[in-house]
């Protein structure tokens, strides 16, 4: 059990005067961050700033052992076998996109298959129209169910009609639409079956569920320091030694060669530093690895368990109300997608904002979904370990008082 008031505690952003009383709805965008991983970024610039693997003086090594003591704290997070499968991007459009150029456009070749599905973030979709363009390989969509649901017989039936023609099957463990979660682990067994690779976007499920990469045994995942109580500008490309081994940088610069002549020729270092091309956003990835620690402290099982109770109550609270229209009525975790019967979702965003209560509206950057669940715009509101029932209970309330006419005299 969670000590809510606790952890509340620990995030300026709700002890804030201008926040405070204010509901923040929308983690699933970005996460509040807590005190110490703020305190660890300021730090950063007032006691070490110093470039890492650069510098041949204490600051310089201090902070560079600090940093890869993050890589090490990653993997521990994700029981990944090595540190040396942790790669440190931008974000998880970056991690995605380094896969889909760096292993994609290098391995797949005309008539080979990626396999997704309509429900694709923009960043887990636009990368393999890419690769389809330059390489041929073409993009094939596993059917989903009506609600937009993975449909696991589906799946099965594309893989055995397209079989080893397959190479690489990606997907977002979590939608960040419907937050229903994807049966990766059974996904990625019978993928490999067929000889793909395995892109996990991790996106929306690594900031709230457990994710162990050797049992899920994916072969990439993204995801982003900035949904997890870390940092902007931080990302993570987990990768299996052996894919990261053969797979090309995005980048080249400094830092990610051993050697290079006046000849062209070029000497990579071995992963991760292959793909680290550049000074990378060093505060960024140490106040992610106060981020880590402060999930580890609590225990992913808990933010788990903590996460599904705040959210099925949420999701309950929700079907209740006559005027809403709820698209993910067997979601799981912690986004519930709705509308306000007969009045366009922002309109209703701007109002719920005039009380406090803030949402994202529209299509999410999950364009080609909502022609499946037959909605082309929605209201999303997604929570994390720092909000409370009676957050839901004022929100509910707010909710299930919307009309049109105050929506129309909220966006005056
Ligand atoms: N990808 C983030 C979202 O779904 C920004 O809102």
């Amino acid at each position: 059990m969670m000590n809510k008031e606790k952890i509340r505690a620990d995030f300026p952003m709700i002890q804030s005067e201008f926040e405070k009383g204010r509901i923040y709805f929308d983690s699933a965008a970005t996460s509040f961050k807590p005190k110490c991983v703020i305190d660890k970024v300021v730090e950063y610039y007032t006691k070490e700033s110093a470039n890492i693997h650069r510098g041949d003086y204490d600051l310089s090594y201090q902070v560079s052992s600090e940093y890869e003591t993050v890589r090490k704290l990653c993997a521990k997070f994700l029981n990944a076998k090595s540190e040396n499968e942790i790669v440190f991007t931008s974000g998880a459009s970056s991690s995605l996109n380094l896969v889909a150029y760096g292993y994609g456009q290098k391995f797949l070749k005309a008539d080979d298959i990626i396999l997704s599905t309509e429900a694709e973030h923009a960043s887990n979709i636009l990368p393999w129209f890419k690769v389809s363009e330059v390489t041929g390989a073409r993009i094939e969509y596993i059917p989903l169910d009506k609600e937009g649901i993975f449909d696991l017989e589906a799946y099965k039936k594309v893989l055995s009609d397209l079989g080893n023609k397959i190479k690489v099957v990606t997907l977002a463990h979590v939608s960040n639409v419907l937050g229903n979660i994807v049966p990766i682990k059974e996904v990625t067994r019978l993928a490999h079956e067929v000889g793909a690779v395995v892109v996990c976007d991790g996106a929306q499920s690594v900031p709230h569920i457990k994710v162990d990469v050797q049992d899920l045994d994916v072969d990439f995942l993204c995801f982003s320091s900035h949904k997890m109580l870390g940092p902007s500008g931080v990302g993570v490309l987990y990768g299996k030694y052996e894919l990261l081994d053969v797979m090309d940088p995005f980048m080249l610069g400094g830092g990610s060669n051993a050697r290079f002549d006046i000849c062209g020729n070029i000497l990579l270092k071995n992963p991760p530093f292959k793909f680290e091309a550049g000074t990378p956003c060093v505060e960024g990835v140490l106040g992610f690895g106060e981020a880590l620690k402060y999930l580890m402290d609590i225990g992913m099982e808990n933010v788990e368990e903590e996460g599904r109770e705040l959210h099925k109550y949420f999701l309950e609270e929700m079907l209740k109300l006559d005027n809403v229209i709820v698209y993910n009525p067997k979601s799981e975790t912690s986004i519930v997608t709705f509308n306000v019967k007969d009045i366009f979702a922002q309109d209703v965003a701007c109002y719920l904002n005039s009380q406090g209560i803030a949402v994202r509206s529209g299509n999410h950057c999950a364009k080609i979904l909502l022609n499946v669940i037959g909605a082309s715009e929605t209201i999303r509101a997604s929570l994390y370990l720092y909000n409370t029932k009676e957050e839901v209970d004022r929100a509910i309330e707010v909710i299930k008082g919307v009309t049109l006419e105050k929506c129309i005299g909220a966006s005056i």
